[in-house]
């Protein structure tokens, strides 16, 4: 969700400025602009209403020469998208700019305070306030004529401004009378600094800094960064200066580049047999039968004094908990919540003592999520991530976890996070089964059915040719039905999401057998249902479910096995699926799901990447 972008350098700041809100196009936007000030403290402001394109082409008319600069893309919470609302916004005095991810709270009291300072605003944002404030602040600073605000008196502003504020913010500000400084400040809203030799850069996240460095600086919440070309001081809101460390970025260039591929979702949907190999590096051991992890910083007694897990997730990392609660019930018979993060942080339930929670997260910046094990954590839980991004808000909050590695994940869409999430979910099931009552027999061969599954997935890859088929044939449909049972249901769920989320198209995830309460109400000859069936102990049960459609006259695409032959006398389309034991289904099973949504929303002209509407990380509530 919005993206920050700023270069403090020798260079011209709007190259890397553009170029980097390109990079941060996958979050989701609809507005974009950028600032810069020069030498001669001359600010220049370019934004425009709608995609990265039209700023580039007016960019190409009047580009900004300043070597530092901001950016932003954004995604709009208060007022529209217009031009007028873009970022950055400008102070009544020109003298200072802000770009800002996040949400102001009290903006509204804050703004009538202004106003009734006499103060006119010109945009309809929560965001406009800060600059507003910064500025009135920075009348009334002492400057000695014919000297600039020194860093003290600046960052002293910055921070009393940034008191007043209720809610979410990363801050990236310039000042007219500095061009040699931006001022960075981050509150619930991620925000990294990329370090070179002879410049600074800021961004929302690291897929900006990947070509231009590959040393890394976390800020986190209550930091401010101080970025100048040549140096970089972090100050904490209570501890004063500190000192910061410099990692090491893991990302490289190929990682975010389409390659031969048409969209990022396709990309990853076929990265997928390595994405789940990378989740499995080093976690299987077959000496003893287990998985072993590195990050859950608990002792093996705390965790075989484990005696209730609560998943905690959004969106599709949601559904991947309602796998995870399958499997790790199933696997080490331990009892599992699923919370929707939403829920969780606002309901609280009793949680009794002994719950290990996880959160699970693609981007680690999800807000609900943070906000849930927060809470969580509040109540005295040990806290733990399953996580994709690296030094994600989530990631350095939690008390530890467990990474994904599935490289970035452009496409909004969720493919290749959502499987490695399943299958590390899977080895957490092994891992605590193990632990309690899985003998070494069905441990060892748990790790030889997770091993085989690049290959399998390999395999399942091969299912687009079908998967087009069908997207050909329902491409005009205006409702879905998902339909399954048992570790098939959660697939339900992703699949319509797949699909509403890219296509446009109203779709149902339901358990099979549910339809008779109510959904089976929606199906007509216009309806297709997508019945996720392969062989396994409710093979029988779902069959049933089938020919209730069947029998009302709605059209069935059956996801089965491949060695299944019984579905051709009864499904109108049949995509076949290699076959594995029943608790890795789900992983086997999204694969034609996410093909369909794919070729549907590209069949009907969706922007697969860039859905309407939606953002790839929801940093706010
Ligand atoms: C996935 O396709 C969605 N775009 C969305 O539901 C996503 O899974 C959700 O916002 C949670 O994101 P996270 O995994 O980054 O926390
Ligand atoms: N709340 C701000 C706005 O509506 C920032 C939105 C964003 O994070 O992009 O302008």
């Amino acid at each position: 969700m919005c993206g920050i972008v700023g270069y403090v350098g020798d260079h011209r700041a709007a190259d890397f400025l553009l170029e980097g809100l390109r990079r941060l196009e996958y979050r989701g936007y609809d507005s974009a602009g950028i600032a810069s000030v020069d030498r001669n403290s001359h600010i220049h402001i370019v934004k425009t209403a709608g995609r990265i394109d039209s700023l580039a082409n007016r960019l190409a008319e009047e580009m900004p020469v300043g070597t530092t600069g901001i950016g932003h893309t954004r995604w709009a919470t208060h007022g529209p998208a217009t031009q007028t609302n873009a970022h950055p916004h400008a102070g009544p005095h020109g003298e200072i700019v802000v770009v800002h991810n996040g949400v102001i709270e009290n903006y509204a009291s804050l703004k009538n305070q202004l106003q009734q300072k006499g103060y006119q605003f010109k945009s309809e944002t929560d965001t406009e306030v800060i600059v507003f404030m910064l500025e009135d602040g920075f009348k009334q600073l002492s400057i000695p004529p014919g000297q600039a605000a020194t860093d003290e008196a600046l960052v002293g502003l910055v921070q009393k401004v940034l008191a007043k504020l209720r809610g979410t913010y990363g801050v990236g500000i310039l000042f007219r009378s500095r061009p040699d400084l931006i001022i960075a400040a981050r509150l619930g809203s991620p925000l990294v600094i990329g370090v070179s030799e002879d410049a600074h850069f800021l961004a929302s996240d690291a897929s900006p800094l990947v070509g231009f460095t590959d040393k890394i600086v976390y800020l986190t919440d209550h930091q401010l960064a101080i970025i100048k070309a040549d140096s970089l001081q972090i100050a904490h809101r209570d501890l004063g200066e500190i000192t910061h460390s410099v990692e090491k970025l893991e990302i490289a260039s190929g990682d975010v580049e389409l390659g031969d591929f048409e969209h990022y979702m396709l990309k990853e949907i076929f990265e997928q047999p390595q994405s789940i190999e990378n989740a499995m590096r080093g976690r299987l051991n077959l000496d003893n039968a287990t998985a072993v992890f590195g990050g859950l910083n608990l002792s093996s007694q705390e965790l075989r004094g484990v005696d209730r897990i609560l998943l905690t997730a959004c969106g599709t990392s949601w559904h991947s908990a309602m796998v995870g609660e399958y499997l790790i019930e199933e696997l080490a018979r331990i009892p599992v919540e699923v919370e929707y993060a939403s829920e969780l942080r606002y309901r609280n339930p009793p949680v009794p003592r002994r719950t290990l929670v996880f959160g699970i997260t693609q981007s680690g910046e999800t807000a609900d999520t943070l906000a849930a094990l927060r809470e969580m954590k509040r109540k005295g839980h040990p806290t733990l991530a399953i996580c994709n991004v690296v030094g994600s808000s989530i990631a350095q909050e939690s008390d530890g976890g467990i990474y994904l590695h599935a490289g970035p994940e452009v496409g909004v869409a969720s493919t290749k996070a959502y499987t490695s999430q399943l299958v590390v979910l899977a080895m957490l099931g092994l891992y605590f089964g193990r632990l309690n009552h899985l003998s070494f027999d069905q441990g060892y061969r748990i790790i030889r059915a997770l091993q085989a599954l690049p290959d399998v997935i390999r395999k399942a890859l091969t299912t687009q040719d079908q998967a087009r088929k069908v997207a050909e044939k329902y491409q005009a449909a205006n409702n879905f039905l998902y339909l399954g049972r048992y570790f098939n249901f959660p697939t339900a769920l992703e699949g319509a999401l797949k699909l509403k989320e890219i296509s446009y198209i109203h779709a149902e995830g339901y358990p099979a057998a549910e339809l008779k309460h109510g959904p089976i109400a929606l199906v007509d000859e216009n309806t297709p249902s997508v019945f996720i069936m392969p062989q396994g102990v409710v093979y029988d049960k779902v069959m049933s479910n089938l020919q209730e459609i069947k029998a009302r006259g709605g059209p069935v695409i059956a996801i089965a096995s491949e060695d299944d032959h019984e579905i051709d006398n009864y499904a109108d389309d049949v995509i076949r699926i290699p076959t594995v034991e029943e608790f890795l289904q789900p992983i086997v099973s999204i694969i034609p799901l996410q093909f369909i949504a794919y070729h549907i929303a590209l069949l009907r002209g969706c922007d697969v990447d860039k859905p309407r509407n939606l953002a790839k990380s929801v940093t706010v509530e």
